[in-house]
């Protein structure tokens, strides 16, 4: 801690990703920040500057696995940017008494916001209506009405934590019905709970996936979820695209299987699938859930704020289940 280590001495911070906009600033003097883009340039930090570094903020989703925080030995704290932290070996961090904080609360509202827009925007056809216009078609003829409409659907949430429920919140007030699958039911919760997602994917139409990303939610939506959905289904993910089967997904689309897709995350973004990209049946956004200006400010304060209060001797603010703190 650096008030048993002096505090007149610098504290080495490696900020760890691809987003230019994060924690440029924010650090009082006495930091030194060693900045790495993705894994490769990792290289090019000398072995004196490895062994000095004692936090790094994780900018994006770029992988932090176990051999990665390793190369670390005086590591403390990997503040992580955005609230999935699937990308972070927290586990590795647990064992090794590394704590590991993300950006919880502040991006809730933002991200729910995105999910509803994309989920009216699939269903009510809104980018090929755009075009429609932009084309000069509407002189000689009307938009046809579009299939999908929030009117006649049953949502089934796929996660019920904090995004879940703004989500839920929002569909509550379109007077939208909404049922969950989470694997346990979610605390102070009035929905319907499923255990069983292809129960849940039976009796409902729609899903929106917000459940966090990493091995026990892979490929969760699979193709006999995708059966279970139906001809009238539509699949919104908000979450990480490992979530779903992205090859049974397209199956589906192609198929018929189901109707529509809203995807904001994708199984290897920022590469998204050829066959996806043809089709106009999906709204496909380049993971803008949190993307705001406003969203991305907080997001990147509370980045900042974790590793300044630890370093200032203070408990992290935002510590994530893995690496629970107990007061400093
Ligand atoms: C960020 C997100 O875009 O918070 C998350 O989990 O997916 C987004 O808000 C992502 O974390 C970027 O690093």
């Amino acid at each position: 801690m650096p008030g048993e280590t002096g505090a007149s001495k610098p504290i080495d911070l490696l900020i760890y990703g691809p987003r230019k906009e994060v924690i440029d600033q924010g650090f009082p003097a006495g930091y030194v920040l060693h900045k790495c883009e993705r894994a490769d340039d990792l290289e090019k930090l000398s072995d004196e500057a490895r062994g000095r570094i004692r936090g790094i903020a994780v900018t994006g989703l770029v992988p932090t696995d176990a051999a990665m925080l390793a190369r670390f030995p005086k590591l403390e704290i990997v503040a992580s940017f955005g609230v999935g932290y699937d990308h972070v070996d927290s586990a590795w961090a647990a064992q090794h008494g590394v704590i590991v904080t993300n950006t919880p609360d502040v991006l809730t509202e933002e991200v729910a916001d995105t999910a509803l827009g994309l989920l009216i925007a699939t269903l009510r056809e809104f980018i090929r209506a755009d075009k429609y216009v932009r084309a000069g078609r509407w002189q000689t003829q009307d938009y046809p009405l579009s299939t999908g409409s929030l009117r006649d659907r049953k949502v089934g949430m796929v996660g019920m934590g904090r995004i879940g429920q703004a989500i839920a919140r929002r569909l509550d007030a379109s007077l939208v019905p909404v049922v969950y699958h989470s694997r346990k039911p979610a605390a102070g919760v009035a929905y319907q709970h499923y255990p069983n997602l292809i129960e849940m994917a039976k009796e409902v139409d729609t899903l929106v996936v917000i459940t966090p990303g990493g091995p026990t939610t892979a490929k969760l939506i699979n193709a006999g979820v995708l059966d279970a959905l139906g001809p009238r289904g539509v699949v919104i993910n908000v979450a990480r695209g490992s979530v779903i089967d992205e090859a049974a997904l397209i199956e589906a689309l192609k198929s018929g299987k189901i109707l529509a897709a809203g995807l904001d995350v994708f199984a290897a973004e920022p590469t998204v699938p050829e066959e996806l990209r043809a089709m106009d049946n999906v709204v496909l956004l380049p993971h803008i859930g949190s993307a705001s200006v406003v969203t991305r400010n907080a997001m990147n304060q509370l980045v900042v704020d974790n590793l300044k209060a630890w370093f200032s001797g203070r408990p992290p603010l935002t510590p994530v289940a893995e690496t629970p703190v107990k007061g400093r």
